[in-house]
């Protein structure tokens, strides 16, 4: 049975509904992602064929390891769902247990499921007796709000289920993205259990994931808004590791990464999503630049590829290699 890298070394691309697409995925492994994940899929939708929720799956050879999302809290539902997956070749699955946004948790699903953890194993025993013990890994927050803490008794009942490994963001679902990721909870829990734990929160740069290996031990970290800003926090996660110091990309740098995403975009989506993506990416991959706030503005006017390239060629400056 093939595994999942659970390194250090070996840094993850975070579950990102609206951006972890086939495009951008590829683009986060070439700067060396080791494992990327789908964005969550809803299982309801699968099974009941909803329209663009195919369109979430697609992938290709080199775009593996990867794992398949799925949000959902019936048991039936999941098993429903993954069959098909199954037979189609996919081979890791995630269950979110972590999304706190209220179109998801007014359905049950996402961190909502933290309300009802005998439910939860029990969607979670049906998910891995469908794709087989350690296939399937659990991302979850610390409770529903503060003084409903669950993850200790959760995460050692996944652990008994025969979870593959657990990701967790150390954040109650109420607080969204407010205050600050509780780090000491990962080193907690990967004492409490002993399947591998993810790291995930607050993880904006590759100083930050190398900190939270060190401070928490926990097997590997997963970027999410750091890899959105850049992606090449994965190769230079790797370079801090193994001892260099890297400099983050200066404008050419950003200026030939967005060329290769937009050349991905436009190879694997249609043109119209290709170009509204990359005007939904670009202004994250910039933020950290003055005059941001006017490319921005011209970003809403951009109709055209060659409109884009103009607005960047002039705020990032050329770069010849793609
Ligand atoms: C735009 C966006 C979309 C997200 N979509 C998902 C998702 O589909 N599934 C999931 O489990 N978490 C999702 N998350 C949460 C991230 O995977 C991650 O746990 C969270 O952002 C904390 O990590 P960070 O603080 O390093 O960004 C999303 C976060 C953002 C910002």
């Amino acid at each position: 049975m093939t595994s999942l890298p659970l390194r250090a070394d070996a840094p993850w691309l975070a579950p990102l509904a609206g951006y972890s697409d086939l495009p951008f995925r590829l683009l986060c492994r070439e700067y060396g992602a080791a494992v990327c994940c789908t964005e969550m899929i809803s299982a309801k939708g699968l099974i009941h064929h909803s329209p663009g929720t195919q369109d979430l799956l697609q992938t290709l050879p080199e775009d593996a390891p990867l794992v398949v999302q799925l949000f959902g809290n019936e048991a039936d539902i999941m098993i429903r769902a993954m069959e098909p997956l199954l037979e189609r070749g996919f081979q890791w699955f995630d269950l979110n247990m972590g999304c706190s946004v209220p179109k998801v948790t007014r359905t049950g699903c996402g961190a909502a499921m933290l309300r009802d953890v005998p439910n939860a194993l029990a969607v979670a025993r049906a998910m891995i007796r469908t794709a087989g013990e350690g296939r399937v890994g659990f991302k979850f927050r610390l409770g529903w709000d503060a003084g409903a803490e669950v993850w200790r008794e959760l995460a050692a009942a996944l652990e008994d289920c025969g979870a593959g490994w657990l990701t967790l963001h150390p954040r109650y679902a109420r607080q969204g993205f407010g205050g600050a990721a509780y780090w000491p909870a990962l080193a907690e829990l990967r004492r409490h259990v002993s399947v591998p734990v993810i790291a995930s929160g607050d993880l904006m740069t590759p100083g930050d994931g190398v900190r939270c290996l060190a401070e928490t031990g926990v097997a590997a970290v997963m970027y999410a808004r750091g890899a959105m800003q850049n992606p090449a926090i994965f190769k230079e996660h790797r370079a801090l590791l193994a001892g260099a110091r890297p400099a983050a990309p200066d404008r050419s740098a950003v200026r030939a990464m967005i060329r290769r995403h937009a050349a991905l975009a436009r190879e694997y989506s249609n043109e119209r999503t290709a170009l509204f993506k990359m005007r939904t990416f670009v202004p994250r991959y910039v933020h950290h630049l003055p005059g941001v706030r006017l490319l921005r503005q011209g970003l809403a006017v951009c109709h055209d590829w060659t409109s884009l390239d103009r607005l960047l060629d002039d705020f990032l400056g050329h770069s010849c290699n793609a």
